[in-house]
């Protein structure tokens, strides 16, 4: 038979413990919930304002693409072939950004705005012509050092209420962060 001692304890040592369960009363919502299709973070409210600043992203990104690809084919001379090849690269992974925001949109219930009369004035990065490779690498560093901190951000701002949209933003934040680090690689050598 128990004793009041033993009982004690037993109280004691379950307030101790965290509690590893699951919210049954969010579980519950779910289940009585009217709305149909795919479960969505947030009010409408908030998935409209998301959706908006991932639509920033995808300006951001898409004029990184054009950036790159206009340094990719304008950039000249022997140092810069190997240089000039890494601009095509980070086109390309710029352009694999843009199509992941492009589908969380979409999946959020968003349109991805692609209109191109608007693009400048919606990305956070700047466009460049710059004729010289250093100067190429430095608004490209430039650029991506806005991205990292839109990106980061984003994240903080995204919390724990889209870990989705979290975890695509913090992919492409790392990736951001890589090019980066071989454009001031490509500066200091
Ligand atoms: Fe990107
Ligand atoms: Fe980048």
């Amino acid at each position: 038979m128990a004793t009041p001692q033993d009982t004690a304890l037993r109280h004691a040592s379950a307030a101790d413990t965290p509690v590893l369960q699951l919210d049954t009363q969010a579980l519950e919502a779910v289940r009585s919930s009217t709305e149909a299709g795919a479960a969505l973070p947030g009010d409408v409210a908030w998935r409209n304002a998301l959706v908006k600043l991932l639509n920033d992203s995808l300006a951001t990104e898409l004029v990184c693409v054009l950036r790159y690809k206009r340094h990719h084919y304008t950039a000249h001379g022997l140092a810069s072939t190997a240089i000039a090849e890494e601009f095509a690269v980070h086109a390309a992974e710029e352009m694999g950004h843009a199509d992941r925001l492009a589908r969380r949109i979409c999946q959020l219930g968003g349109e991805p705005d692609f209109a191109p009369a608007t693009l400048l004035q919606r990305s956070h990065a700047a466009y460049d012509e710059a004729p010289a490779l250093k100067e190429m690498i430095h608004a490209n560093l430039v650029a991506e050092r806005v991205a990292i901190e839109a990106y980061g951000q984003l994240v903080a701002l995204v919390g724990d209420k889209d870990p989705t949209t979290r975890r695509l933003l913090e992919d492409i934040l790392a990736d951001e962060q890589q090019h980066a680090e071989e454009l001031q690689g490509w500066l200091t050598e």
